[in-house]
């Protein structure tokens, strides 16, 4: 990928509160009562929220913290990265800074590439944390208002897991990405009670989904898989959930709302596939950010696979709520661009969440 001035201005941006304790977003949206208490008026919430209750795991009794962790030993598992294995994921390090890097600079590299990884997953986590709160307010249906408290409590646990796990196994964490809080910030800001559930359940979970179910399948640490396989168990019912409610609005949305609900769709897409690098952790290892980020762009991300695969899980989830083809297929061609539209026909997070259930049995 060739990236203009302008654009590497953008990514290269790295978080300028990182020493604050607390951020402050402006929420724009109504809190909503309803005095319609009729419990089960919309059945495939009330179903997701019967299962809920009775899946509530406890990350300090079902999780094995007695797991030693040794991040060194986990890098060479999984194969240290040299010059030969950059060149066959198409990264040529010639002339660049990253040709002077022996073994030990790589591995210190991967070891902080997986702490900020994990990082951001807690971050994320608590982006979710704070969005189903702001569902239980801002959304008009009891059984949605129920299911969302479901929610804020999963997502309490998640934040709680992955901060115990940094904090006991890992050296730290690493502060907000700025791209990520940027995209938690607009759908913070956004009035309209949809593009919570659309940002966040659809795009940043499904995002997140397909990112845990890979990171699952290839650490070597039985701690992690064990966690990442109890958080998957939750994010499915998740996801489901912003697809069983949203399906419903979107019937009844004119094509002119259906197109803002699409740019939204695709600018977070966007977003989180091309600035969401890791430019703190080339800071921290002493590396120009830009210097990086250009090394490692050197490939197209719309034939990258591992770019290709975050989006499993988005894109039927967007063919279940109408969005590929309004607007004489608007979204449709954009994901047709990136090369994830074969996602098209795989199963939809509604289909999906029971299976996930059961697989991981976790219940
Ligand atoms: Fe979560
Ligand atoms: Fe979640």
């Amino acid at each position: 990928m060739t990236i203009t001035d302008d654009h590497l201005e953008l990514l290269a941006e790295t978080n300028s509160d990182a020493e604050a304790t607390v951020r402050s977003v402006v929420n724009n949206a109504d809190t909503i009562f309803t005095w319609d208490y009729e419990k089960g008026a919309r059945p495939g919430l009330n179903k997701l929220y019967e299962k809920a209750k009775g899946a509530q795991w406890d990350g300090e009794k079902d999780l094995d913290w007695s797991i030693e962790v040794d991040e060194e030993e986990l890098v060479r598992l999984a194969g240290v990265p040299d010059r030969a294995s950059l060149a066959e994921l198409g990264v040529d390090i010639t002339g660049t800074s990253f040709e002077r890097w022996g073994e030990k600079e790589w591995i210190r590299s991967e070891i902080e590439t997986a702490t900020w990884a994990l990082s951001q997953f807690m971050h994320g986590e608590q982006g979710a944390l704070v969005c189903t709160a702001k569902i239980v307010e801002t959304v008009p249906w009891i059984d949605a208002k129920y299911y969302a408290a479901t929610q804020v409590m999963d997502e309490a646990r998640h934040v709680e897991v992955f901060a115990k796990y940094l904090d006991t196994k890992r050296e730290g964490w690493y502060p907000v990405n700025t791209h990520l809080q940027a995209l938690l910030d607009d759908i913070i800001n956004d009035h309209r009670w949809d593009m919570t559930y659309l940002g966040m359940q659809v795009m940043i979970e499904g995002l997140a989904l397909a990112a845990f179910g890979n990171m699952m399948n290839l650490t070597h640490d039985p701690l992690l898989k064990q966690l990442l396989r109890y958080v998957m168990s939750d994010e499915a019912r998740h996801v489901a959930f912003g697809v069983l409610s949203l399906q419903e609005l979107y019937r009844e949305l004119t094509e002119a709302e259906l197109f803002e609900r699409q740019e939204f769709a695709y600018d977070a897409a966007i977003r989180m596939r091309d600035r969401f690098q890791r430019q703190e952790v080339w800071e921290r290892v002493g590396i120009d950010v830009r210097e990086a980020i250009t090394t490692f762009s050197s490939g197209d991300p719309n034939e990258d696979p591992f770019q290709q695969l975050l989006f499993s899980k988005i894109v039927p989830n967007c063919a279940k709520l109408g969005l590929l083809d309004a607007n004489d297929g608007w979204l449709r061609k954009r994901f047709e661009t990136m090369h994830v539209i074969q996602f098209e026909d795989h199963p939809d997070t509604e289909a999906e969440y029971e299976l996930l259930d059961a697989t991981t049995g976790v219940n």
